[in-house]
């Protein structure tokens, strides 16, 4: 077994908010992130997905130190980063790089494409010359599938693709051992989504990167994960490798996301049987007792409104927190048709400065 190069351990990060008007305040505590734990292994991608606020981009920031957190440890290459110094965090964010969801909104549009992706190096490698620095972007633009006489353009003459192609350019010139990428595809058309997220899996074998993607969608982690982490209202679901959690999902979020994503393919998808997601996620002001999901959940019963699940590591390593995963039927049918759908995303050509 690979040693982990990230482990978080009972993260916690939350929010205090006001609500109400000037003599009626009401203060409330958002548990964005609450007690999460998992590992990161070298060379490996972790996808995390979960709906719109569970706390994904909250974890990703308190992994890089970008907002505090309220207990836990992050343990980078065996170091404990919360509470470090921003000086000394500076430092460690050469090794831990992060990609944005907004690939044109993350970008200076002042800069030039050289500028930008030189950014990091003048941060981390004052002492390096302007020849030796110029060479060094450009051989990373190729290396992202940009053209390096493109080196003197502003990010408005790019498409969204290759806006975020420099986005990546930019987090890898640095060499980092962990990339996370938050939402790296969200913003782009479908045709696009699939090269990037094609790109991101080449680079992270060829530079042994280890990878966090984050995504709404299990479609869109499937092709690129090793393993794959759940959320729901800032706590993990599940945990499991990449095949387990679509042949075999323990949990009922993660079964009824995995429910919930069509089938391209429309004869196949009006003899499915599709469940949509029932119901609202609950505010996160007022999470429900016990298990957070029960109000959404099909199985749940008395126990799992009083009973928080613990994370249980099943005999295969994989984790679930579900009172009842173990009476659930083991086998979900339409994960072949979810590969299917994924590998049949378009591939245009994106590499045109008036591409799409
Ligand atoms: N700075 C903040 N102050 C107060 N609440 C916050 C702050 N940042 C995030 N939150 C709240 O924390 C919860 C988690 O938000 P977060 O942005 O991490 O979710 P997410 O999973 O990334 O969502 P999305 O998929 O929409 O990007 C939400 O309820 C959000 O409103
Ligand atoms: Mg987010």
């Amino acid at each position: 077994m690979r040693s982990p190069v990230l482990e978080v351990r009972d993260l916690s990060v939350h929010f205090r908010v006001e609500t109400g008007r000037l003599f009626r305040r009401d203060h409330y505590t958002i548990r964005a992130v609450d007690a999460v734990s998992f590992n990161v292994h070298s060379a490996e991608t972790l996808g995390i997905v979960g709906e719109s606020g569970c706390g994904k981009s909250t974890l990703a920031r308190a992994i890089l130190g970008l907002v505090r957190a309220q207990s836990g440890a992050v343990v980078w290459l065996g170091e404990d980063l919360v509470g470090l110094s921003e000086e000394q965090m500076r430092v460690k964010r050469r090794e831990i790089q992060l990609i944005f969801q907004d690939p044109q909104g993350s970008l200076d549009p002042r800069m030039t494409v050289g500028d930008i992706v030189a950014e990091p190096l003048k941060t981390f490698y004052p002492s390096m010359s302007r020849m030796q620095v110029r060479e060094r972007v450009q051989g990373i633009m190729k290396l992202v599938g940009l053209l390096p006489e493109q080196i003197n353009r502003y990010p408005h003459e790019f498409s969204g693709g290759q806006c975020q192609r420099i986005g990546i350019a930019r987090a890898l010139v640095v060499n980092p051992r962990l990339v996370v990428c938050d939402e790296p595809v969200s913003a782009l058309d479908v045709s696009i989504q699939a090269q990037i997220v094609n790109l991101l899996k080449d680079l992270q074998k060829k530079l042994q990167l280890s990878l966090i993607f984050i995504a709404h969608d299990l479609s869109v982690v499937r092709h690129v994960s090793d393993r794959v982490l759940v959320m729901y209202l800032g706590r993990i679901m599940e945990v499991a490798d990449r095949d387990s959690i679509y042949l075999q999902p323990r949990h009922p979020y993660t079964r009824a996301l995995i429910e919930s994503v069509p089938i391209p393919d429309p004869v196949k998808e009006r003899a499915r049987a599709r469940r949509s997601l029932e119901g609202d996620i609950p505010s996160p002001l007022n999470p429900p007792a016990g298990c957070v999901f029960h109000t959404r959940c099909p199985h749940a019963t008395d126990a799992c409104q009083r009973e928080v699940p613990l994370l249980e590591t099943l005999e295969n390593g994989n984790q679930v927190a579900c009172l009842h995963h173990r009476e659930l039927a083991p086998v979900l049918e339409v994960s072949d048709e979810l590969e299917e759908g994924q590998s049949a995303q378009v591939e245009t050509d994106d590499t045109s400065p008036s591409g799409a």
